[in-house]
């Protein structure tokens, strides 16, 4: 990852780039909010959404943050401004730092219980998941102590540490995931839960469905609020952000459909809904834990290795607020650091009360009953992000101009001056339209839908 101290660093090597940026596509995103969203949402039919969604939307859009980031070299509010200075655009770049920091204040939240996790299964402690998160002297501090981490970690510069860690440790996860899928796959009656995951019913998808996939696939690769905007600042001219992106986007679609592949099996097979929300991960797995030798030590290191790929997401999301502090308002990074830092956490608070401590805010009567997580979940993790994806893609194609945005993506590639297959239209016009057209349509086509079922 990027130095980041007094001057704007780089990442070392193409690879660097690809693991920073993988580090901040996967997270809690695919492990655990990718099975609760899909379980909510149909199954297998949600999974072709999804996987529509990522190849046609958001990896087109992909290439336009990272041009962006890499041609101005700035956050995204300084990346707007660059291009167009003092308009209401610069307003989008700000919609894009707020989101980050209202999906930080909830994702320590998760985070903080993933933490928790690793000691609690570690000393075999045996209070539920529903009395664990609803306990505000356990939820507070690990959201506060997931959050000091983070701030650490910025703090201090992230190339020696994380960016080593990660390249060592994320190959361990995945490891683990797949030692978990045989354990999943091979209990008595799950073949139910590979139906239920892979078979689609298609008559299961409506609007709220296509946003969910929407919202979830801009939420797992980090697009729609410009901290790819932010890492592409960090991206050198020579590499080739077109294979960088696919890798990326390839990489984070793999752990999402594996997560899927280790959940839902074993949750048929132990007899609980797939509905069940935001808890299903904290509660099925440990009950695969228990069915393992040496599951203690399994089911522990799985939290660790989860908390540390959610460590490397919450740290894209503090950095997006904390690079535009230091480059529009001239703040030291260590004063910008421990600034946002705290107001996540202040904001973070009542998320964290919103399991059971506080009953007022558990079960909002004007959103289904759900909770203030939830609610920020689907404020910030979904909406807003798909707004902003709308917004920015309005803004490159037709602001900035697709002529200029492609100079770029090509700088280092070359890829979009080729032809499709067997087709006289380059990628780079076909990319055009997406950015100038497609993207933005069906995106406000769905935005649409949503607000009208409201
Ligand atoms: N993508 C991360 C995950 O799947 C979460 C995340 C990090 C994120 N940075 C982001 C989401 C920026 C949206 C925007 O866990």
């Amino acid at each position: 990852m990027h130095a980041g101290h007094e001057h704007r660093g780089q990442f070392s090597s193409k690879l660097g780039f690809i693991f920073a940026a993988a580090g901040s596509a996967i997270g809690l995103g695919n492990i655990w909010r990718f099975p609760y969203i899909t379980g909510q949402n149909g199954g297998a039919a949600f999974v072709v959404i999804y996987l529509l969604a990522v190849a046609l939307i958001c990896l087109p859009y992909l290439f336009g943050e990272l041009a962006l980031g890499r041609r101005t070299q700035r956050n995204p509010v300084g990346a707007i401004q660059a291009i167009r200075p003092n308009s209401p655009w610069v307003g989008v770049g700000a919609l894009g730092v707020i989101t980050g920091f209202f999906i930080l204040s909830y994702y320590g939240v998760i985070a903080g219980w993933t933490f928790g996790y690793i000691f609690k299964t570690l000393f075999h402690n045996t209070v539920p998941f529903e009395s664990f998160i609803a306990n505000p002297w356990l939820a507070v501090p690990l959201l506060g102590l997931f959050l000091l981490f983070t701030v650490l970690v910025v703090y201090g510069g992230i190339q020696n540490g994380i960016e080593r860690w990660s390249k060592i440790l994320m190959p361990l996860l995945l490891f683990l995931i797949l030692l978990l899928i045989v354990r999943s796959v091979t209990l008595p009656g799950a073949s139910k839960g590979l139906v239920f995951y892979l078979q689609p019913d298609f008559s299961k998808i409506n609007g709220q469905v296509i946003l969910a996939a929407l919202g979830q696939a801009f939420f797992s690769l980090s697009l729609g609020m410009g901290a790819m905007v932010t890492y592409g600042s960090y991206l050198s001219k020579k590499d080739n952000m077109v294979t960088s992106g696919v890798s990326v986007a390839i990489f984070d679609t793999s752990i999402a459909l594996l997560a899927g592949l280790m959940i839902f099996p074993a949750l048929f097979a132990l007899g609980e809904a797939p509905d069940a929300g935001p808890k299903l991960v904290f509660i099925t797995l440990p009950k695969i834990f228990a069915q393992l030798p040496f599951g203690t030590i399994i089911g522990a290191a799985f939290f660790l290795l989860l908390s540390i790929a959610a460590l490397t997401s919450t740290i894209s999301l503090l950095e997006v607020a904390v690079s535009y502090l230091v480059d529009e308002k001239r703040k030291p990074r260590k004063i910008a650091v421990w600034m946002v830092g705290g107001a996540t956490f202040l904001l973070g608070v009542p998320s964290a009360l919103s399991q059971g401590a506080v009953a007022s805010l558990s079960e909002l009567s004007f959103f289904k009953g759900k909770s203030f997580l939830d609610l920020m979940d689907f404020i910030w993790g979904n909406v807003s992000l798909a707004l902003g994806a709308l917004m920015l893609s309005l803004f490159i194609g037709w602001v900035w101009g697709i002529d200029r945005a492609l100079e770029e993506i090509n700088e280092g590639s070359g890829f979009m001056n080729r032809s499709l297959p067997g087709l006289s239209i380059t990628y780079g016009k076909l990319w055009g339209i997406f950015i100038k057209y497609i993207t933005p349509i069906i995106i406000a086509v769905v935005l649409l839908n949503v607000f009208q079922s409201f």
